[in-house]
């Protein structure tokens, strides 16, 4: 099987289980207008995001790497009227497209964009003693999944879940000897989560339309 199959398969279960959404599409093609690069979620990558943050009774989420907006507005979508979405985005022409993505969708009472380097902004918010977010996906810099992980434990409360994508990048993640900086990056967090007792974790790999990659979920225990 190759990356047409799995591009067939993601379209097929993408028209049975996500169809038409206006918003959704708008934003990806905003995206796409604006010269962002073309890494956001698939839709039903997102849709699986979305039944996450459900399944948890999310009131509060925090994303690490906005793009466009696109899994934002999956998530936000999970939260009651009175939630609370933050996600966090380095570069002002992705925040800029993210904020219109998220109007358009209606989402931008509870789905706010902090502009900066994530790890300032994740910085801040431990600063501030914000309430814990019940759930957190990390999605940006891949280097950097270590730090945003141990600032995620510390911005949850048990019962938080917390959530990694890209773990896999084309099996590149069991390759111990590599130096990518993203590969390292997600091996050290691997670690971390092995020695860490205050979460249970897995991870899962994937393929679909966003080729041969992975994720990993890990739940706040204590
Ligand atoms: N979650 C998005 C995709 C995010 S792509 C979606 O699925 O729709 C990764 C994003 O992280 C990019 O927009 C990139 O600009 C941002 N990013 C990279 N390094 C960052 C950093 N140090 N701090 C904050 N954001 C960063
Ligand atoms: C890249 C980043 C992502 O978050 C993703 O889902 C796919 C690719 C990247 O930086 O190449
Ligand atoms: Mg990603």
């Amino acid at each position: 099987m190759t990356q047409s199959t799995w591009d067939a398969v993601d379209a097929y279960f993408s028209e049975q289980l996500v169809g038409h959404d206006p918003a959704l599409e708008e934003a990806a093609v905003a995206a796409d207008a604006a010269g962002l690069p073309e890494i956001a979620v698939a839709p039903n990558q997102g849709k699986l995001l979305h039944l996450l943050a459900l399944t948890q009774g999310a009131r509060r989420i925090l994303e690490v790497g906005t793009l466009g907006g696109y899994s934002a507005i999956w998530l936000a979508r999970a939260l009651p009227a009175d939630g609370t979405l933050i996600t966090l985005e380095i570069d002002p022409k992705h925040a800029e497209v993210a904020r219109g993505n998220l109007a358009r969708a209606g989402l931008d009472k509870v789905a706010e964009v902090r502009l900066g380097r994530a790890a300032d902004s994740l910085a801040a918010l431990v600063e501030q003693g914000v309430e814990p977010f019940d759930l957190v996906f990390i999605d940006a810099d891949k280097p950097s999944n270590p730090e945003y992980f141990r600032r995620a434990l510390q911005l949850t409360r048990p019962g938080s879940l917390i959530i990694v994508d890209n773990v896999v990048r084309g099996g590149a993640v069991a390759d111990a000897d590599s130096t990518d900086p993203a590969v390292v990056g997600t091996r050290v967090l691997h670690e971390l989560i092995a020695a860490e007792p205050r979460v249970t974790a897995t991870s899962v790999q994937t393929v679909g339309s966003k080729g041969y990659d992975g994720f990993t979920l890990a739940r706040v225990q204590s």
